[in-house]
C-alpha cells in the first residue's frame, strides 16, 4: 500500500491503472475508520484491482459552528486499517492541496439539500458534494463507495454524477451497526457512556416503526409520530427530524409507497447523530433494510 499526499500523484497513478486495463474503486472518507468503512473497503477490494480510499476530514462540509477542530483524527491507526483491508492507495492530503485558497465554484443540488439534514445544516451538502467532485475529477472514471447511513449524502451525490455526467458508478453499501443496534459512526467516539445507552433510541424508535409498517401501517404521520414519542421519551436526547421521504428526490411521503428513508436525526448531548430505515414498497410487497449488524468489535 503507498500513501499518496499529492492530487497529481494520484491521477497519475489511477490513469496508469486504466492504461494497464486495471479497474479503479474509490472510496472516499473522513477517516477515524469503523466496521462501516471497513465494509466499504471491503466492497471495493471485491470488485477492482485498484483500490484509493481518500481520507480528508473536509473543511467545507463543516458549518461554523460545528465539530471540524475537534473532528476525531488518527491517521495512523486508519492508514493500519486500509492496509489490513487490502487497499493499495490511502489519499491523504494536506487540506492546501485541495483548497489553496478560498474556493470560488461550489457543487449545490438544489431541492435535495434542502430538507432533513440540509435544514439544520445549510452548508453541509454544498461542501459534501464538492469535494466528492473534486476526488472524481482527480481519480477518474471509476467506482465509489458510500454507506447508506448518510442516505440523503447518497441520494445528492447520485444526484450530482447524473447531472454532470460523470463517469462514476455510485455504490451504495448497507449502513453497518452495533450489536445493540446503535449505527456505526466517527462521531459516536464523543459519546460518554451514559449518551452511549441513550443513542440506541434511534435503533429503538425505527425498529418500533419497522415493526409497525410490517403489521400493515402505510401513514406517514403516524409513523413519524412513533418516533418521535419514542425519542421524546429518552431523557438527554433532543430530536432533530423523523421524516419519511422519497429516496431519490427526499421529497415528504405521505404513505409508505415506492423508495423510501426514513430518516432521523437527533443530539444525544452535545452530539448529532442519524440513522434511517430504507424501504421499498410496492404494492402490498414492502422490503425494509435495517443494515447489518457488524461481525466483530473494533474500537
Ligand atoms: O461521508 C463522509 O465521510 C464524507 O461526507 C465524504 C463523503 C467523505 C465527503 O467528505
Amino acid at each position: 500500500m503507498i500513501t499518496l499526499r499529492r492530487a497529481a500523484d494520484l491521477r497519475a497513478c489511477c490513469d496508469d491503472a486504466r492504461r494497464a486495463g486495471r479497474t479503479v474503486a474509490l472510496v472516499p472518507t473522513m477517516g477515524l475508520f469503523h466496521d462501516g468503512h471497513r465494509s466499504l473497503m471491503r466492497a471495493a477490494r471485491a470488485d477492482a484491482d485498484l483500490v484509493v480510499v481518500s481520507l480528508f476530514v473536509n473543511p467545507t462540509q463543516f458549518g461554523p459552528d460545528e465539530d471540524l477542530d475537534g473532528y476525531p483524527r488518527d491517521p495512523d491507526g486508519d492508514t493500519a486499517v486500509a492496509a489490513a483491508e487490502g487497499v493499495d492507495v490511502v489519499f491523504l492530503p494536506p487540506v492546501d492541496e485541495l483548497y489553496p485558497d478560498e474556493p470560488r465554484t461550489i457543487v449545490h443540488v438544489a431541492g435535495l439539500t434542502a430538507r432533513l439534514c440540509g435544514a439544520s445544516r445549510p452548508t453541509h451538502f454544498d461542501g459534501v458534494a464538492t469535494i466528492v467532485t473534486k476526488l472524481f475529477s482527480i481519480v477518474g472514471p471509476c467506482r465509489a463507495y458510500f454507506g447508506r447511513k448518510d442516505a440523503q449524502q447518497l441520494a445528492v451525490i447520485r444526484r450530482v454524477v447524473e447531472d454532470l455526467n460523470l463517469p462514476v458508478d455510485v455504490v451504495g453499501c448497507p449502513l453497518v451497526r452495533e450489536p445493540d443496534g446503535l449505527a456505526r459512526s466517527s462521531r459516536n467516539a464523543y459519546l460518554t457512556p451514559d449518551e452511549r445507552a441513550a443513542a440506541t433510541v434511534l435503533w429503538r424508535a425505527l425498529s418500533a416503526a419497522a415493526g409497525a409498517i410490517r403489521t400493515g401501517e402505510r401513514d406517514a404521520a403516524i409513523l413519524e409520530a412513533l418516533v418521535v414519542s419514542t425519542i421524546g421519551a429518552e431523557p438527554g436526547v433532543r430530536l432533530d427530524y423523523a421524516e419519511l421521504v422519497d429516496a431519490h428526490t427526499i421529497e415528504p411521503a405521505a404513505r409508505v409507497d415506492g423508495d423510501l428513508i426514513l430518516a432521523v436525526a437527533a443530539f444525544i448531548g452535545r452530539t448529532r447523530l442519524i440513522d434511517n430505515l430504507a424501504i421499498t414498497a410496492i404494492g402490498a410487497e414492502v422490503d425494509i433494510d435495517l443494515g447489518v449488524v457488524a461481525e466483530e468489535q473494533t474500537a
